[in-house]
């Protein structure tokens, strides 16, 4: 039989070595599956077979790609008994990932090497999944229990010296791997119990408990972390009775909505960073942030911690010290929270400086604006930018709202002029709106992202409409939670409806957490231009008007204790919205919590569907990246697209009319939902 090219056998006296090559990531392919069955027909004879892999890394889990056929033969199941059954023994010789079906193939061999720096997990439950080739059923019974739960309950990745430590790998090999493997079978040990075969360390019985306890509490809706833990519990049945059962049960969770909008979600923030590629980016090295406030103090932050030299220029000398306060603050924040050692903390900072010197920014590859969201006062950070910084340095501003063009009004070289708008807190949140002009090049558009590569965010590229993708789509879903609490809903039933549906928070208290001021300063710009005919619910305006701020304050749609963020009910909110309808002629109705959540999502996704329509975003995946990573949109619902996708446009086309005829005027309803 000719070798397949994905696997390929050699000799040496008496070893066998096999080596993967399936770039990127040596994916388990039906085609290396196929290679590894024939692999361990042509190894015997050997005294031991060595599993290596070409590339950066071992096998890094399943071909997701493959994931939505019917699974092709030969199954990784029966590959990985093959190579535990095999007459001459495996000893896998691990670099890099070793993920998923990787981890499930190494886990059946005799012996266990791995390069320092090796990680170890089955983070099949990102994706919905439990393993379904032994994985569940074997861990436990290699390392035990407890640390099997936390590795495929949460997608926790064990180095290698944990590994060692909890006797999942024989060596840590420092050097030429392959030096390593010959030097530890020239005295090979003897052959131990195949880990299938081995009983099941002990554990007390309340530790599942409490693990289910904590998971539960985590998974907020998700379903696969508590699949995985009663699947490590199948351990407690002897492996061949278990193991088929494991199996069948990862089949079906491939054909679940949760795994589908989980492979979605991984495939969509693939496809937005390929908007990268239309150009070679800039090295950007230094960067100056003008406005060191809460959002230029986390834009620096961010900088900082990718390797950027830094200046932010404040207002005057005592505000650039705030700033810098603040940047120290948030760089200090890293080591405290374990993210990053003394020395790097001091690296950092020994990049960074403030100041109110505009001087300061000469030599600068690239200026942000985070000042107050005010035209003017933008547009005099740049003119004033523009005399000392090079002509052809990168501009960019972080507006939430206003448009960009008019920001860069009169600055020469248009094309060097981008947005970029990151999430408060900056240097936390994923998600980076790259939004561009129609005169932005290429090369900045490239560089922006590869800028957000560095910073470890998701880039997604937008055009310019009001509130760009992100708090455009928000603006519509708050404006339809505006409408039921008109209609007939109270804040906390909203809110509620909406943790049900999966999000972390629901719109009424996210208000009063991030605060209510920012949106009403918006409404009042947007009020001059806002259709007559559309529907306007003022309760909001009337809150801030009674400095009703949120949660800083102590009081917004609900009230707070000091030092708590607990929302409570007030009564006197809810008087005012029932006294609101009552004077407004609406006789209230109540609405059921699938309604609440169904409208909301109706809209939202009518909205993502009218701004890919428009252009402002690439398509349905620029959507989606965009809700999940800058708005806590559950990640197992896939976004608000996928989910209209999953649920049926139709479904999603008729509760949109029946909104817009309640609400006449107010709602332009997409092409698709047409
Ligand atoms: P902030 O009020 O916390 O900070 C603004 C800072 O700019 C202050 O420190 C102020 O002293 C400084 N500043 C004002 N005028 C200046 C000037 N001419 N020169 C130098 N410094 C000046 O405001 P925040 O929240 O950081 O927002 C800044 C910008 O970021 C706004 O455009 C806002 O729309 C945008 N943004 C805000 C987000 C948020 O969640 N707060 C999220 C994304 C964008």
């Amino acid at each position: 039989m000719p070798q397949s090219s994905t696997v390929t056998v050699t000799r040496t006296d008496d070893i066998a070595w096999v080596t993967i090559d399936n770039p990127p990531v040596n994916a388990t392919s039906t085609a290396v599956r196929a290679g590894l069955e024939q692999a361990v027909a042509e190894v015997q004879g050997a005294r031991v077979a060595v599993l290596r892999c070409d590339g950066r890394t071992f096998v890094a889990g399943g071909d997701m790609s493959e994931f939505d056929d019917p699974p092709a033969e030969p199954h990784l199941p029966d590959v990985v008994q093959m190579i535990e059954d095999s007459p001459t023994p495996f000893v896998a010789l691990m670099h890099g990932s070793v993920l998923g079906g990787g981890f499930e193939i190494a886990m059946a061999c005799a012996w266990r090497i791995a390069a320092p720096g090796t990680g170890f997990g089955l983070p099949e439950v990102s994706v919905g999944l439990i393993p379904g080739a032994g994985g569940t059923q074997r861990l436990p019974r290699l390392i035990g229990m407890e640390p099997a739960i936390d590795v495929a309950c949460s997608g926790k990745i064990l180095g290698a010296e944990q590994m060692l430590e909890l006797g999942g790998i024989d060596l840590i090999a420092e050097g030429d791997l392959d030096i390593a493997a010959t030097e530890f079978i020239a005295d090979l040990p003897d052959r131990p119990l195949a880990v299938s075969r081995r009983p099941l360390m002990a554990f007390p019985a309340e530790m599942i408990e409490t693990k289910r306890t904590e998971i539960t509490a985590r998974a907020r809706g998700q379903t696969a972390p508590l699949e995985n833990l009663d699947a490590l519990l199948l351990a407690l049945r002897p492996y061949a009775v278990a193991q088929p059962l494991e199996r069948a049960r990862h089949l079906e969770l491939r054909r679940s909505a949760q795994s589908r909008a989980l492979r979605h979600a991984f495939f969509a923030e693939r496809a937005v960073s390929r908007s990268a590629s239309i150009a070679l980016p800039r090295d950007i090295r230094s960067a100056v942030v003008v406005g060191g406030g809460l959002m230029g103090a986390g834009i620096a932050t961010a900088f900082l911690t990718a390797g950027l030299s830094v200046t932010v220029i404040e207002r005057d000398g005592e505000a650039a010290q705030a700033a810098a306060l603040r940047v120290a603050n948030l760089v200090g924040s890293a080591l405290k929270r374990g993210k990053a050692s003394e020395a790097q903390v001091a690296d950092r900072l020994g990049r960074f400086q403030a100041s109110a010197e505009y001087s300061k920014a000469a030599g600068a590859e690239l200026a942000i604006e985070a000042v107050f969201e005010d035209v003017s006062v933008k547009q005099e950070v740049f003119g004033r930018l523009a005399t000392v910084i090079a002509p052809s340095a990168i501009l960019a501003t972080n507006t939430s709202y206003l448009d960009p063009r008019d920001i860069f009004a009169g600055i020469d070289g248009p094309e060097r002029c981008i947005g970029l708008h990151f999430f408060s807190p900056a240097h936390v949140m994923k998600l980076l709106e790259i939004v561009k002009t129609p005169q932005t090049s290429p090369e900045v558009i490239a560089t922006g992202f590869a800028l957000g590569k560095r910073m470890r965010k998701i880039s997604v590229l937008s055009g310019i409409c009001d509130g760009f993708i992100g708090n455009r789509m928000l603006a519509a879903y708050r404006r339809e939670a505006d409408y039921l609490l008109a209609d007939g809903a109270l804040p906390y039933q909203i809110d509620a409806a909406m943790r049900a549906f999966g999000m972390p928070m629901g719109p009424y208290e996210l208000q009063d957490l991030t605060g209510l001021q920012i949106a009403w300063a918006n409404r009042q710009r947007q009020a001059e231009t806002r259709d007559p005919a559309e529907r306007y619910v003022p309760i909001a305006d009337q809150l801030c008007a009674s400095e009703r701020f949120g949660q800083r304050v102590g009081r917004g749609w609900y009230l707070y204790e000091s030092g708590s963020r607990r929302a409570i009910r007030d009564t006197a909110v809810e008087a005012m919205i029932e006294t609101w309808s009552h004077e407004a002629g609406i006789t209230r109705r109540s609405f059921a919590p699938d309604e609440i959540s169904a409208r909301l999502m109706a809209v939202l996704a009518n909205e993502g569907a009218r701004i890919v329509e428009e252009g402002i975003a690439e398509n349905d995946d620029a959507v989606d990246v965009v809700k999940m990573h800058g708005y806590g949109f559950p990640r197992w619902r896939g976004g608000p697209m996928h989910h209209a996708q999953a649920t049926g446009w139709g479904a999603t086309a008729r509760i949109m009319q029946q909104i817009s005829n309640e609400s006449p005027g107010s709602w332009k309803l997409a092409r698709r939902l047409a």
